[in-house]
């Protein structure tokens, strides 16, 4: 390994198997995964552990892994450059992560806000796992003594709780675990729903243009954002309270890599209508490739496992070292 090479700081990541991923999953987290390859040295993961935290059907979810896998690949992800494998085959992580809930307060599992949404969506099923998500998402970041941990801006209390785990867990036994920091991407961090743009785009939404996949056809993807909701105005710029317009010009920021600034100077004097054809325009054909990726891997399950099986036996590596160094320190007997 070069000296270089040594001193590229590490970037951990995961994203849960949860079927169709949306432009938010997409601007939000996976194209800062894809920037960071050549900076950083990273690991990107299948997060199948986290997913049974809600109910899956079997069938369901193995199919919505290899989904998964395959549009990490599909979204530009080097399996030369990048370790890509899935959480549940290195073993580390489930074992860590028992160690860790041990390190891990009630109360401060009890504020996490995503626990407190989804037990109150899934009702009739708030099991242990749910709650202590953070133990485990805490686990899959240090174990690879990850710097940045690049995440969507509703992770970040996730990763307070794992610096707060970590420094906790130091304090007691010594320098085992990097502090790891977030890395929110301001741009893009959060796109709303295109049609009640107060709210986050969630593949959830019952009405269909409200959110775009990252699997979407280009007629799909220019009807919805020709249907996206502005407002009575007809400038293109941001403004207080305009959320519909400031959503768009967003999407349109990130994607081409222009400021608000410079977008609302590109629209001065044209249309809501030019406008979201633009931004309808611009997705269409920031998802072509990835579109065209994933149906090769997809197609292809031979190599996709090929991948993700190289993966986990790099990650192993890594990840066994941090266990085994967590475990002598505790005092568990080697
Ligand atoms: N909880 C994350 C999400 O739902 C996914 C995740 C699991 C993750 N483990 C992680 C993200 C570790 C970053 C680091 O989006």
């Amino acid at each position: 390994m070069s000296e270089i090479e040594l001193e590229k700081k590490r970037v951990f990541s995961a994203i849960q198997p949860s079927g169709m991923l949306t432009l938010g999953n997409y601007l939000g987290a996976l194209k800062n995964w894809k920037d960071m390859q050549n900076d950083y040295d990273c690991l990107f993961s299948v997060a199948d552990l986290h997913a049974i935290t809600v109910r899956q059907e079997p069938a369901k979810l193995r199919q919505q892994v290899y989904t998964t896998a395959a549009l990490l690949l599909a979204i530009g992800l080097q399996p030369q450059e990048s370790i890509i494998f899935i959480q549940s085959h290195v073993s580390a992580h489930s074992q860590l992560a028992w160690l860790l809930s041990c390190y891990t307060q009630f109360g401060e599992l009890s504020r996490m806000t995503q626990f407190k949404d989804k037990s109150q969506k899934h009702a009739d099923n708030v099991n242990a796992g749910l709650f202590s998500y953070p133990s485990l998402m805490a686990a899959d970041i240090l174990l690879y003594h990850s710097d940045l941990v690049p995440v969507g801006a509703d992770q970040k209390q996730h990763i307070e709780i794992t610096r707060d785990i970590a420094t906790r867990f130091n304090n007691i036994y010594g320098d085992v675990f990097t502090i790891p920091e977030p890395y929110i991407r301001k741009i893009g961090a959060r796109v709303m729903s295109l049609q009640e743009p107060t709210k986050k785009m969630s593949k959830s939404d019952e009405n269909v243009n409200a959110w775009v996949a990252i699997l979407d056809s280009p007629e799909d993807i220019m009807r919805k954002f020709k249907r996206a909701m502005t407002d009575s105005d007809s400038n293109v710029c941001v403004g207080e309270g305009r959320d519909g317009v400031n959503n768009l010009i967003g999407i349109y920021s990130a994607i081409t890599h222009r400021t608000a600034d410079q977008v609302a100077a590109e629209f001065e004097g044209k249309g809501y209508g030019d406008f979201k054809k633009a931004v309808g325009e611009a997705v269409v054909e920031e998802l072509r490739p990835v579109r065209e990726k994933y149906e090769y891997y997809i197609k292809d399950k031979k190599e996709l496992e090929a991948i993700y099986k190289i993966g986990a036996e790099k990650a192993e590596k890594i990840a066994n070292r941090t266990l085994g160094k967590a475990m002598k320190k505790i005092g568990f007997v080697i």
